[in-house]
């Protein structure tokens, strides 16, 4: 039986003195316990070092070999974690007893042979009372029968008669202590083929032990000592010992009769699946002489620990009695037992193992003699098969390979994993960054390994085909049972695939008024935020921009004038919007996609209408945020919006009004304006500087579709001249009379026609098509040039602001106007007389064209504000309407 015990040994050695100094080189804890008539010393784990013990007796080491401890009453095992137990009988050879009542044990322990650890040497006493010793006390060791009888005279009888013929010779002792003259000389043993007297000193030459207690007789056997026999008690095999022991003095003899029996594993433990069931005969006869007893006290215990019944039922122990039997069950793989691996046909298997004790106190009613019977059992259970399993955990989006092998028993090592290309040691193993790792299982007394490898590794392999990559993972189990260093491996097999990941991708457009924007979705579904302009993408949003989803895209419309569209540019004819559409991880916070699309959308910002009326809408861009569009106004700080957000201003103004000015182009006049921040908003707040810079022209073109031109020498170039504004409502026209009654005109097909130097031309100038008698025409310059462009030099003024040119030596004759049958409205009218003349580098080619140009306000009459509309030779400003 302590075959198996791993580290543990006996050695017959006797140690000088000298040598037996304890010395505790490590913080072992060593600790001992008195359990009843037994003490239990527990030593911890050995570590793979070698346990020696010795037993000092007048500071002499006396090292226990296997049949000293027998002979002795010391037993020793190991649980697989390593934990020594040594089972140290009260009454064994070497206690010093005083009186029968405290006992005390020295050991000195020494831990060898493990090359990496110090030996370390330890000495241990304890002194356990035990008073309470009932007639008989029986203990059934792993390797030794003890049974220890009050030492009392039941009967004298002559020496040398026989002295098992007297029909008392079986009869209990009795209270009568024995008379301290005698002396043990012979041991007769009960054995098989009958009885064996044996000298003292032959009896413990065979390995009996025999001691004299100062009231009791202590006789000890091995459990398959030739003088013991297999009895069958109620079904289960016992050992039993039987003696006599016989004391002489002088011509007188007596004897002292002890019987114990012990049972045998085979025959009284039974296994099912998960149960292991111990049957111990509830009268044990070949102890019981009289046929009455009373079973008084039953314990059960573990490791030589009594339990109590709470612990019991916790562990699942159940203890019962019947008519024959003390029925023990114990559930197989409970705490309290532990299993041990073994190997077969390279098949894992494990036995499991536990050490219950059991413990009857009984009386006999013929005698009153008390009996305590105490059983330390060994079950072990036949092997059971424990497939390997190895169960693989992987989520392949963790990218690695994630596995469980178990379960085995604890006395397996992981030794090396063989991969295809290379074995690595479990070290190895970590330093390469695959975690390995030994867990207990929580209910069973058994392990098993985890193990992650990153798909990363070399030695993980990898295919792709069709978007799916396989990965890989073929290796071997290097395992090896710690005892008997058995070499066992376990193959396994991994596969994972994963599905290469796709992003969420954005794609969109415009139209004339709209951004389309198109999602979709990667591999790994619609699990990311949108986030379209500043704004995520809530429901509610979602709804005002026409979201559609159908479980592989979602699309939605932003209008450009939308608040989530960051403008750009203004332009002339459109605004340059831009949208930004952000994907992100919600978890890590991280942006997947981020997606912009930037359009020209057709717009007028300016409309200008014929009546002079101008709009101008000014929109905050995206470079000065911090425009606040309700403090623009025009080029008059007066003029604000008419009405404006924190995103627009929309300004409604006339031509001659909030500081616009007015530019002749060849065909067209321009005016304009400009829309920014007042500088006396700038200035009062001294923030010039970090004011925004916001400055948005305005113009508005009136087209002048054609010139008229008015020449002296040729033909004229068009029938009927005229001018057109932007919207071809307001025409004037400019003619040429015969004479200053303003009568008869010059036909148009004349043109050009031909004059002589100082001859005077009779100018009128008409707004037509107006019947309106509120606004008046006034000439605000009239010049002279050579070439057909009004703005060709040489130029000369005949007119400036409304007055003649000063510097004129022929000035310029303005000539009334009177209704007439012609005249409906002579405020639409402007009369004036120049004297032909030619351009000084002219004078000799009277050939050359002379081209009359001017420019026209219309006036409103009820409010001429000043300039030329306050009367001739005035300065400018009302309605106005240029043409040459
Ligand atoms: C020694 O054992 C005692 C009792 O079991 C325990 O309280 C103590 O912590 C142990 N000491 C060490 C060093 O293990
Ligand atoms: C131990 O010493 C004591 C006194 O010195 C002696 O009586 C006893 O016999 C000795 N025991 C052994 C086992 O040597
Ligand atoms: C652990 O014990 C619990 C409760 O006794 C049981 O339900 C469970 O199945 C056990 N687990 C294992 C792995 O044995
Ligand atoms: C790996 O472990 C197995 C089983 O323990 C053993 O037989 C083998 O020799 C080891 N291989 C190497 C290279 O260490
Ligand atoms: C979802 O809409 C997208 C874009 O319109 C289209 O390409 C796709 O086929 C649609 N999917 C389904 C399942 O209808
Ligand atoms: C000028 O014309 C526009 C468009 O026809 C009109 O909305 C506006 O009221 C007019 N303004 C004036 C002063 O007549
Ligand atoms: C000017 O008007 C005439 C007649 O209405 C037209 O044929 C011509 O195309 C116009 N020219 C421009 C430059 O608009």
């Amino acid at each position: 039986m302590m075959g198996h015990l791993f580290g543990l040994g006996w050695i017959f050695l006797l140690i000088a003195a000298a040598n037996i100094e304890a010395q505790k080189k490590s913080s072992r804890n060593v600790s001992t316990k008195c359990l009843g008539n037994i003490m239990r010393v527990d030593v911890g784990p050995l570590g793979g070092s070698l346990l020696d013990v010795a037993v000092i007796i007048n500071n002499t080491a006396t090292v226990l070999t296997p049949s000293i401890a027998t002979q002795c009453g010391f037993s020793m095992k190991s649980d697989p974690f390593g934990n020594a137990l040594i089972y140290v009988s009260l009454q064994n050879c070497f206690a010093q007893n005083v009186e029968d009542k405290m006992f005390t044990t020295a050991l000195q322990l020494r831990l060898h042979g493990n090359q990496f650890a110090e030996d370390e040497l330890y000495q241990v006493e304890e002194t356990c009372r035990y008073d309470t010793w009932a007639s008989r006390e029986v203990i059934c060791d792993y390797n030794y029968i003890e049974v220890s009888v009050k030492r009392a005279a039941p009967d004298e009888f002559p020496l040398h008669g026989h002295p098992f013929s007297s029909s008392n010779s079986r009869r209990a002792a009795e209270k009568m202590p024995m008379d301290v003259g005698f002396r043990a000389t012979t041991v007769v043993f009960f054995a098989q083929e009958g009885e064996k007297p044996m000298s003292l000193a032959d009896a413990q030459k065979r390995g009996y032990g025999i001691g004299n207690t100062p009231t009791r007789l202590v006789l000890r056997s091995p459990v398959m000592a030739p003088e013991t026999f297999l009895q069958n008690v109620a079904g289960v095999p016992m050992r039993v010992l039987k003696t006599s022991t016989i004391f002489e003095k002088k011509w007188l003899a007596t004897q002292v009769d002890a019987a114990a029996a012990c049972p045998l594993q085979e025959g009284s433990v039974f296994f099912t699946q998960n149960t292991i069931t111990w049957y111990l005969p509830r009268k044990i006869d070949p102890m019981i002489s009289s046929g009455q007893f009373h079973l008084l006290e039953v314990h059960f215990g573990i490791n030589g620990q009594r339990l109590d019944a709470a612990e019991m039922q916790a562990r699942e122990y159940s203890v019962a009695l019947n008519d024959f039997y003390i029925v023990t069950e114990l559930p197989i793989g409970g705490v309290g037992g532990y299993y041990k691996s073994h190997i077969q046909d390279d098949l894992y298997y494990v036995s499991y193992m536990i050490e219950p004790m059991l413990e009857l106190l009984w009386t006999e009613d013929a005698t009153y003699e008390q009996t305590r019977y105490k059983v330390f059992f060994h079950i072990t259970t036949h092997l059971l098969p424990q497939p390997l399993e190895l169960i693989d955990h992987t989520v392949p989006e963790d990218k690695m390979f994630k596995m469980m092998l178990g379960h085995f028993a604890v006395d397996v090592v992981l030794i090396n994993i063989t991969f295809p290309a290379e074995v690595l040691s479990t070290s190895d193993c970590s330093v390469r960054g695959f975690n390995i790792l030994e867990h207990m299982s929580p209910n069973s007394s058994m392990k098993f390994f985890t193990l992650q490898v990153p798909f990363t590794d070399p030695a993980v392999l990898q295919q792709t085909s069709e978007g799916v990559t396989v990965y890989s993972l073929h290796l071997t189990f290097g395992l090896m049972l710690l005892d008997d260093h058995v070499t066992f491996s376990h193959k396994a097999y991994l596969e994972a695939a994963v599905k290469d990941i796709v992003p969420p991708s954005v794609s969109g457009g415009c139209d004339n008024n709209n951004f389309y924007v198109l999602v979709k979705y990667g591999t790994q579904g619609y699990n990311f935020q949108t986030m379209v302009g500043k704004r995520f993408m809530t429901p509610s949003l979602a709804q005002h921009y026409e979201y559609m989803e159908n479980g592989t895209h979602f699309s939605f419309v932003v209008p450009f004038s939308a608040p989530d569209v960051a403008i750009e540019a203004i332009e002339s004819s459109s605004i340059r919007g831009r949208l930004d559409v952000v994907l992100s991880n919600p978890e890590m916070n991280s942006q997947i996609q981020d997606f912009s699309v930037a359009c020209h959308f057709p717009s007028t910002l300016t409309e200008c209408f014929p009546n002079g009326t101008m709009t101008a809408l000014a929109l905050k861009m995206e470079s000065v945020p911090s425009l606040n569009p309700r403090k623009l106004t025009l080029e008059d700080p007066s003029c604000g919006p008419v009405h404006s957000d924190d995103r627009y201003a929309f300004f409604v103004f006339t031509v001659n009004s909030c500081g616009t000015t007015r530019k002749f182009m060849s065909n067209a006049m321009l005016y304009e304006n400009e829309i920014s921040l007042p500088d006396a908003l700038l200035m009062e707040k001294g923030l010039k500087s970090e004011e925004p810079e916001y400055h948005l022209k305005v113009s508005c073109v009136y087209d002048i579709n054609t010139s008229h031109a008015v020449a002296f020498n040729t033909r004229p170039r068009r029938s009927e001249p005229y001018a057109e504004n932007s919207k071809g409502q307001l025409q004037v026209v400019m003619r040429l009379a015969l004479d200053d009654s303003y009568s008869e005109f010059q036909n148009f097909e004349d043109y050009p026609i031909a004059k002589y130097l100082q001859q005077p031309l009779y100018f009128e100038v008409e707004l037509l098509k107006s019947t309106n008698p509120l606004v008046s025409l006034e000439l605000e310059n009239c010049w002279a040039t050579q070439d057909e462009d009004r703005t060709s030099q040489p130029r000369w003024n005949l007119i400036i602001n409304g007055c003649p040119n000063p510097v004129d030596p022929y000035q310029v004759a303005y000539h009334p106007v009177w209704p007439d049958v012609r005249v409906g409205y002579p405020s639409h009218f402007k009369r004036f007389e120049v004297q032909m003349f030619a351009f000084a580098e002219d004078k000799d080619d009277l050939s050359t064209k002379l081209f009359v140009h001017c420019d026209v306000v219309i006036c409103d009459t009820k409010n001429p504000l000043g300039g030329v509309c306050g009367g001739q030779c005035s300065n400018p400003k009302n309605r106005i309407k240029g043409q040459t």
